[in-house]
């Protein structure tokens, strides 16, 4: 399966919070890392550094890593004192129980082996150190995004590359982790009428992994299919309803 170059989209890539901040996400983070006595946090596929600036205290020592080298220089001009890693998730270059919150969000689905990732992970952490690891639910009952109805393919791949949040479970259990626990930390749920939805940052090629990995022509092709359905229907509504769930499990 086609994989993002995020160093293509990490200019554009951070608009998306000025639509959307998502501080239900920041809270849990903080909630989490309070909880855990946290001092030493490593974010993995950190991208713009949007959660790590929220996690910013005097008493944290931060980590960002990623392989997308402009993702990481966007995120230096944010966090300037923060280190940033260059490197993939499944080979982590950091010491064995260097880290008490090992994050990461919205980049499973990107990881060639996840199941590698969370055993990295585990060796990183010290004991009674704690995985957090978010993203949308792309299985839920009440998942609902307008951009399936008009872009050709994009369900269908998202279905292959998402894992089911019950198979990431799972697999912790497998690695070792403990006291995994899983809840909803944002919900998205905005409708867009006729030409409104031109003006939602998540159409945009660049916003999204879903329409920058489709060729231009289709990614034309869905936008047309959209023009049609206002001229057909002015109050054409685009819907999207998505859950944001975190799951945590302890070392043990
Ligand atoms: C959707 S972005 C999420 C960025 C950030 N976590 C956020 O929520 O804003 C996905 C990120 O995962 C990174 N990524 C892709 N493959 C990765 C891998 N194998 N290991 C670690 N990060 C990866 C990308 O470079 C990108 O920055």
């Amino acid at each position: 399966m086609s994989s993002l170059d995020y160093d293509r989209v990490a200019d554009a890539y951070h608009r998306r919070y000025a639509q959307s901040p998502m501080p239900g996400v920041a809270r849990a983070l903080n909630d989490l890392a309070e909880a855990h006595a946290a001092r030493r946090i490593l974010e993995v596929g950190c991208g713009t550094g949007r959660w790590l600036e929220a996690l910013q205290a005097p008493h944290r020592k931060l980590v960002g890593l990623d392989p997308s080298r402009g993702m990481l220089l966007q995120a230096r001009t944010r966090l300037p004192h923060v280190p940033f890693i260059q490197a993939v998730a499944e080979a982590l270059p950091l010491a064995p129980a260097s880290f008490d919150l090992i994050f990461l969000v919205q980049v499973l689905h990107h990881l060639a082996d996840p199941v590698q990732f969370i055993h990295a992970a585990r060796r990183v952490l010290n004991a009674g150190g704690a995985l957090a690891l978010a993203g949308i639910d792309f299985h839920a009952p009440d998942f609902v995004w307008y951009i399936y109805n008009y872009f050709e393919g994009v369900r269908a791949r998202d279905e292959a590359r998402y894992p089911r949040w019950e198979q990431v479970r799972a697999w912790m259990v497998e690695a070792g982790f403990e006291q995994i626990t899983t809840r909803v930390v944002h919900v998205t749920d905005v409708t867009f009428v006729g030409e409104e939805v031109f003006g939602d940052v998540f159409l945009s090629k660049s916003a999204t992994s879903q329409l920058a990995l489709l060729s231009d022509e289709a990614y034309e092709a869905g936008l047309a299919r959209i023009r049609a359905a206002i001229t057909a229907d002015p109050l054409s509504l685009f819907q999207t309803h998505m859950d944001m769930v975190m799951l945590v499990g302890r070392c043990g």
